[in-house]
């Protein structure tokens, strides 16, 4: 049959020039496509004598045949390519370091208030809870503190406004954690050891005094707890703290209405080029309230005053923030000056625990 071979070539050369495939498909539709030239040419030979198909038929069958595996091993190295070219567009590299960004730190307050939970945790403490909003019964009278007493005027308390017409006593932001004490002994009984970590509020603000501060209150109740052991855990908390073995402290006598007797308890400091130094020197530098807590206490919270007794103690958890770490100012506390808190911050992943050491930054 004529022309086979020119078309043969024509046909390869339109495959091999395929860029992509929808040119192939109109190679294809044009060639063994039902209008196709090939398809045209196989139509001719129902016109022709028995003799010329015989020689026809073979040769365009192969020719069909070839453009076939011609047209699909074309599909497929097109089909290659576009995957390729996708792989190249989308290529990731995975090795690359991560962008660094400025990684966010702990909060000084946040610090110190895992590290002293860790501390009484390991001295057989629970950590209790209580509510910001109080009633003045758990705040004031269940302390010993009655409506007349000069403690509430001292306090600086802020007072909820009750709606018109509701004459029960306002509530209060509680001005310290001791009405956690009151509450967990309610719910827990004795004996009892916990201590609560948490916000107080009291309206006063200058270098050391902030509305909003934090402190820690500690409770121990059982049947012969005395205030020997009350020093006993002071000086070994502060000991653990400060990271200084062996640590003074002096007990002063003093007065509050839920602990009799009650002490503030200093610890040995000394000022050294107007530098503070805990633990060494005969300075003393105050640092919390406490004392066996007061039968009026035990008895309002419906723990039996004649079976046990117990101490309790409180302090800022700012105060001894600022104290281990020498940060000067209390107020920069609740700046949010991203400089300061990346100065005094610690790393987001140094989780305070007593066998690791606590003042890791
Ligand atoms: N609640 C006292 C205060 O806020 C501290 C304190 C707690 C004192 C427990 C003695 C016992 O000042």
């Amino acid at each position: 049959m004529d022309g086979l071979d020119a078309l043969r070539a024509k046909v390869m050369d339109a495959i091999s020039g395929a860029s992509d495939e929808a040119a192939l498909e109109d190679v294809r539709v044009s060639t063994v496509g039902k209008k196709g030239e090939v398809s045209l040419k196989m139509r001719e030979m129902g016109k022709m004598s028995p003799e010329e198909r015989q020689e026809a038929g073979p040769a365009l069958n192969a020719l069909k045949n070839e453009v076939n595996s011609a047209l699909a091993a074309k599909k497929e190295a097109l089909a290659d390519a576009a995957l390729n070219e996708r792989l190249q567009s989308e290529w990731l590299d995975v090795t690359l370091p991560a962008r660094t960004r400025p990684m966010g730190t702990i909060h000084p307050i946040s610090q110190v208030w895992e590290e002293v939970t860790a501390i009484f945790a390991d001295l057989g403490f629970s950590v209790a809870e209580g509510p910001q909003i109080e009633t003045d019964w758990y705040n004031f009278d269940a302390l010993n503190i009655p409506g007349h007493h000069p403690a509430r005027a001292e306090m600086d308390t802020f007072y909820m406004k009750r709606a018109e017409g509701d004459n029960r006593p306002p509530n209060v932001l509680r001005t310290h954690t001791s009405p956690v004490q009151i509450r967990s002994m309610e719910a827990l009984g004795a004996p009892l050891r916990i201590i609560c970590p948490g916000r107080v509020y009291r309206a006063d603000y200058d270098q050391t005094h902030t509305p909003m501060f934090h402190q820690i209150e500690g409770l121990a109740i059982d049947k012969d707890i005395s205030m020997a052991n009350l020093k006993w855990v002071l000086e070994e908390f502060f000991s653990i703290f400060f990271g200084i073995e062996g640590i003074k402290t002096r007990f002063r006598a003093s007065h509050f209405p839920f602990t009799e007797p009650s002490a503030e308890v200093d610890v040995q400091c000394s000022w050294v080029d107007g530098q503070l130094r805990i633990g060494e020197g005969d300075g003393w530098m105050e640092i919390l309230g406490s004392g066996m807590v007061h039968p009026k206490v035990l008895q309002a919270a419906n723990v039996d005053p004649y079976e046990y007794q117990g101490f309790a103690f409180g302090m800022g958890i700012d105060r001894i923030a600022m104290l281990k770490y020498g940060i000067p100012d209390l107020r920069a506390f609740f700046d949010s000056d991203l400089r300061w808190l990346r100065h005094y911050g610690f790393a987001a992943l140094d989780q305070p625990a007593i066998h690791a050491g606590l003042s890791r930054t």
